[in-house]
């Protein structure tokens, strides 16, 4: 179904995986508009919970926007590619309904670090290895790296990672706050199936909620709070909402319906 990209929906979760690992996952057009549309398929597909994102192989989970494409491009076709890329795939996943978890599996550098932090959080193998190194390249991120860095790690740290290019290894990332954590590459995908397991037993309209008024904080959106308490509000119109407090006061195992 899809070129560079592997999909496998299994007990509710979707592991999407980039598949080009002779380029170390590396970000092209072809990519791009896959990822779009596997996102697509995450939305309207009822079947499809939770999400997790990974790499092919054992080296890279994305080495960034592919280089060979850049070279051909002026400064108009810079921005169309940023702005395609951003409202195409990491928009659509950073605002995507249910959750999305990235498994960094290896070099999560440029777009690749960028796709890693559009996702809900992230998980990483030891092997993991998180940088922004544009400004090696004479550019700066463009698939939200400057903002979303920002928000995860503080500015003082995001300044430097930036300036610098330098990566940080997993141990780091994790204590930067990039990461949840960190686990052998074996176990990776297991813990992030265990993650997403437990999270399809919680409430799913309570969790999209969650994913929506925590993003508006990491926006520093001025109407998180009010959203909140809008949101909060209509969780009681819910079945779920019944079924969790009913199951809680009866001593019971809540049976969520998403309704
Ligand atoms: N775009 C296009 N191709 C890429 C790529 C990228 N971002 N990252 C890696 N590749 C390709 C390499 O060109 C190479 O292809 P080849 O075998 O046809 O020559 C292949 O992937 C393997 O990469 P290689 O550089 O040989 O592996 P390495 O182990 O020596 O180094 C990295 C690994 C990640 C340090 C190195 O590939 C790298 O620095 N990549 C670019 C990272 C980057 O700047 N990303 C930001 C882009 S905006």
């Amino acid at each position: 179904m899809y070129n560079t990209l592997l999909t496998d929906l299994q007990e509710g979760t979707m592991v999407i995986t980039i598949n080009r690992p002779d380029k170390l996952n590396a970000l092209n057009k072809d990519v791009i508009e896959e990822l779009g549309k596997a996102m697509d398929e995450v939305y309207n597909n009822a079947e499809i919970k939770t999400v997790i994102l990974t790499g092919a192989g054992e080296k890279a989970f994305v080495a960034g926007a592919d280089i060979s494409e850049f070279t051909a491009l002026d400064a108009a076709g810079g921005e169309a590619l940023a702005r395609k890329g951003q409202e195409l795939v990491f928009d659509k996943i950073e605002n995507c309904p249910k959750p999305v978890i990235a498994a960094v599996n290896g070099f999560a550098l440029g777009g690749g670090c960028e796709l890693a932090m559009a996702c809900h959080f992230r998980i990483a193998s030891e092997n993991a290895k998180f940088g922004q190194p544009e400004v090696n390249l004479g550019l700066i991120p463009g698939y939200g790296g400057t903002q979303r860095l920002t928000q995860l790690i503080g500015k003082g740290k995001a300044m430097e990672l930036m300036m610098t290019g330098d990566m940080a290894g997993a141990a780091e990332a994790k204590e930067l706050g990039l990461v949840n954590h960190v686990l052998p590459l074996a176990e990776l995908l297991g813990k992030a199936k265990e993650i997403c397991q437990k999270i399809q037993g919680k409430a799913p309209i309570a969790v999209t909620n969650v994913i929506y008024c925590v993003n508006e904080a990491a926006r520093g959106e001025s109407s998180g709070f009010a959203n909140e308490i809008r949101r909060f509000g209509a969780c009681f119109s819910t079945e779920d909402m019944r079924e969790g407090t009913g199951a809680f006061l009866e001593k019971r195992k809540a049976i969520f319906k998403g309704k």
